[in-house]
């Protein structure tokens, strides 16, 4: 509650609500299995334990044959610069790499950084302005033998944008490069299925999708095993230990077990759900339903931005092109800055959030910097209520 109303979150692509089960599965690792990792007493089994059933649950999550070859740190940021470092040992001048406009900037400047130590020439792919999508063509014209990787969003946690992954894949090998994912904003609404994607590295963060502050690292299994990464000489040097520098924190990679499994048990949502209880299929039917819920909760959001004067919608707003956006709508109104916007929202008991969230390739590309635009993002567990509310408060700050 503040100011005498129930408090609306619409601020979860900067990181969702989260469930009891999974501060209660924190605080249980914290009170009865703390020790470090590898010893021979009870504890430190235990520990080992957690860990391997978090790699267990996040390879469900990720649809990852191979548990280890997903490496936890402490967020994607940290995990994409120290990752990044790694690959680029392996590039050299002449070598080429793909950014695009559509990413948050984790996705960007850590390989413009790598790739300016590597001597690599950076590439930039365009959006198209109109929708706020990844350009297509402008990334199918810049490939070449010469392209060592792309890195891409899946979901854009300013416009909601989706991109093809399975369609860049397959160019992207074609022209023998490698695919680095960003998974952070797409992981909280879709099925992420690393498999059918084809993609040769992704990244995601549990606070996004109703965790802790956890940031999560797949890698092809070869490639895991046979890049060299920055490591100390005693900590280990296989898969994954060799990826995840320094302790780590076990409470919170237990949490995250028990995010995945809060998603898991949102398949009782689903009125036809089959008998199969592997969390596999119950993550399967999980996101079916919030897929349908999201839309609902989007199309009412778009429909009423839409009818009113002086706000300006940026990326896909066509009711028949839904499936193709995420439910993070960002928006400009005519005479009011973003934060200005966010505060009057903020005093309706409304949580959206302002500016670029980071989304400075984007946000540059639209022309919406410095102010940037307002951003409301909807999850499962918001309710067509709290749009109408949200709706009539910007009706309110645009009167
Ligand atoms: C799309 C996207 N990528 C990357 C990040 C960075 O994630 P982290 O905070 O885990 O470093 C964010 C955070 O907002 C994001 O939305």
């Amino acid at each position: 509650m503040h100011n005498g109303q129930p408090l609306v979150y619409l601020d979860g692509p900067a990181g969702t609500q989260v469930p009891e089960s999974v501060a209660d599965r924190i605080r249980e690792c914290l009170i009865h299995h703390n020790a470090n990792r590898a010893g021979k007493f009870i504890t430190s089994n235990e520990v080992d334990d957690l860990m391997d059933q978090a790699h267990r649950a996040a390879a469900d999550l990720l649809q990852v044959d191979e548990p280890k070859s997903i490496a936890f740190g402490p967020n994607m940021t940290t995990l994409t610069l120290a990752f990044s470092r790694a690959l680029a040992r392996t590039w050299a001048p002449g070598d080429e790499i793909l950014v695009s406009n559509l990413d948050h900037d984790a996705n960007y400047t850590p390989w413009v950084l790598a790739a300016k130590d590597a001597g690599a020439l950076v590439r930039t792919i365009a959006i198209c302005p109109s929708d706020a999508t990844l350009d297509m063509q402008s990334l199918e014209s810049q490939l070449s033998s010469r392209t060592k990787l792309v890195a891409v969003t899946a979901a854009s946690n300013a416009v909601g944008s989706l991109t093809d992954i399975p369609a860049i894949a397959k160019l992207v090998h074609r022209s023998g490069g490698e695919l680095f994912v960003d998974a952070v904003h797409y992981a909280p609404h879709r099925r992420i299925d690393v498999q059918s994607w084809d993609c040769d590295y992704l990244v995601c963060s549990a606070y996004k999708f109703f965790g802790p502050h956890i940031g999560i690292l797949y890698g092809r299994p070869e490639r895991m095993q046979s890049l060299e990464p920055y490591k100390l000489r005693p900590s280990p040097d296989s898969i994954p230990g060799r990826w995840m520098t320094g302790t780590q924190n076990h409470a919170c990679i237990a949490g995250l077990t028990a995010a995945i499994d809060y998603i898991a048990s949102l398949a009782d949502m689903e009125p036809n759900s089959t008998q199969d209880s592997s969390r596999r299929a119950k993550l399967d039917r999980a996101f079916d339903w919030i897929d349908r819920v999201e839309t609902e909760l989007i199309q009412h959001l778009l429909a009423g931005l839409q009818g009113m004067q002086g706000v300006k919608v940026y990326g896909i707003t066509d009711p028949q092109r839904a499936k193709l956006r995420a439910p993070t709508v960002a928006f400009c109104i005519d005479g009011v800055d973003s934060a200005s916007a966010a505060t009057k929202l903020a005093q309706a008991g409304i949580c959206a959030w302002h500016g670029n969230y980071y989304a400075l390739p984007l946000t540059l590309a639209l022309g919406t910097e410095p102010h940037g635009m307002v951003r409301i993002g909807c999850m499962h567990y918001n309710t067509s209520e709290e749009i109408d509310r949200t709706l009539e408060a910007i009706r309110k700050i645009v009167r």
